[in-house]
């Protein structure tokens, strides 16, 4: 398979990494099945797109026209047997693995066999995934950043068993999506992750050792490193609960108490702040 044999791609989970993944697909002209577990989530996911895209139509980048035809392109679903068909697909469901594993029992059993199945995991290992199937060659990490519609980078993330035409077709589709693949290997974390996650992490012991207030940490990022966003706000965008899930499993993954997450953060989540989706986080949100 090419990456211009996949007509009908599929996406599972219409959160906020999920809506966005559809988006860029249907813009770049594929038929989308956007799914999640209750209809209302698929629904409100299409309203975020149509937002994202009536935004786009009034700024002039994109036609009425252009906008309604990607519109058009997407169908919702609560079912995976709606997968029947597929020729690509994407998960973005929630960062827990026993989810992730059962949605690719049953991708694989309900897909075709030609389907490749990727997951949009921000630090569970792509092979741990891949071994719930029977097609571990068709089964890789595609990494997408937050804002989806935004962001350049898709970091694409070989298993051990992935094949060099998933790869291939992985890679060229982020590029007919208008995004720039990076490739990484199967560690705790990938790249994106690894990096950035022990960063934000970092912010957070400032903030619970009193090194400084929200606002100083911010700053200090923001002006003094020329980050677009200070880390606990980007913490706040991500949400905590995925940054409390991406620091456990680099913990658990390496074993080195370098990884291990702030107190802090793990009192944000059990108190349900878990960042903008939650109207509260390190600040507030209306
Ligand atoms: N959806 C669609 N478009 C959005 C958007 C969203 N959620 N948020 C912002 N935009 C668009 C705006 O409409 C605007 O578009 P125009 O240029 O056409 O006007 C553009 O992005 C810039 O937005 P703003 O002017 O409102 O604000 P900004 O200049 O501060 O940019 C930002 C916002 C793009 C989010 C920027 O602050 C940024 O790049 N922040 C860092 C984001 C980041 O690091 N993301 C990676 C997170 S890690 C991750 O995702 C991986 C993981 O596994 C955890």
């Amino acid at each position: 398979m090419k990456a211009e044999d996949v007509k009908l791609f599929g996406v599972i989970g219409a959160g906020q990494m999920g809506h966005g993944i559809a988006l860029v697909a249907a813009v770049s002209g594929l038929n989308v099945v956007l799914n999640d577990i209750k209809m209302e989530f698929a629904e409100r996911g299409f309203q975020s797109i149509s937002q994202i895209l009536s935004k786009n139509v009034d700024k002039g980048k994109m036609t009425q026209e252009e906008k309604d035809a990607a519109l058009e392109r997407i169908k919702l679903s609560a079912n995976l047997r709606d997968f029947h068909s597929v020729d690509f697909v994407v998960e973005a469901a929630t960062e827990n693995q026993e989810i992730k594993f059962q949605i690719f029992r049953d991708l694989d059993e309900i897909c075709p066999a030609h389907a490749i199945l990727a997951t949009n995991t921000s630090s569970i290992p792509i092979g741990r995934i891949a071994a719930q199937t029977k097609r571990p060659d068709k089964v890789i990490g595609m990494h997408f950043m937050n804002p989806v519609p935004v962001m350049k980078l898709v970091e694409v993330i070989r298993a051990l068993t992935t094949s060099d035409e998933t790869f291939q077709v992985t890679w060229d589709l982020a590029i007919k999506f208008g995004k720039t693949p990076a490739e990484a290997n199967d560690y705790p974390g990938f790249i994106a992750n690894r990096i950035l996650m022990p960063m934000i992490n970092e912010a957070i012991y400032c903030l619970y050792e009193g090194v400084g207030s929200r606002e100083s940490i911010d700053t200090v990022m923001r002006l003094g490193m020329n980050h677009p966003m200070g880390p606990l706000a980007l913490a706040d965008l991500i949400g905590l609960d995925t940054c409390l899930a991406i620091m456990e499993t680099l913990y658990e993954g390496f074993k080195d108490s370098k990884y291990r997450p702030c107190p802090l953060l793990r009192k944000y989540v059990e108190a349900g702040w878990l960042g903008r989706k939650t109207g509260k986080g390190f600040y507030e949100y209306k």
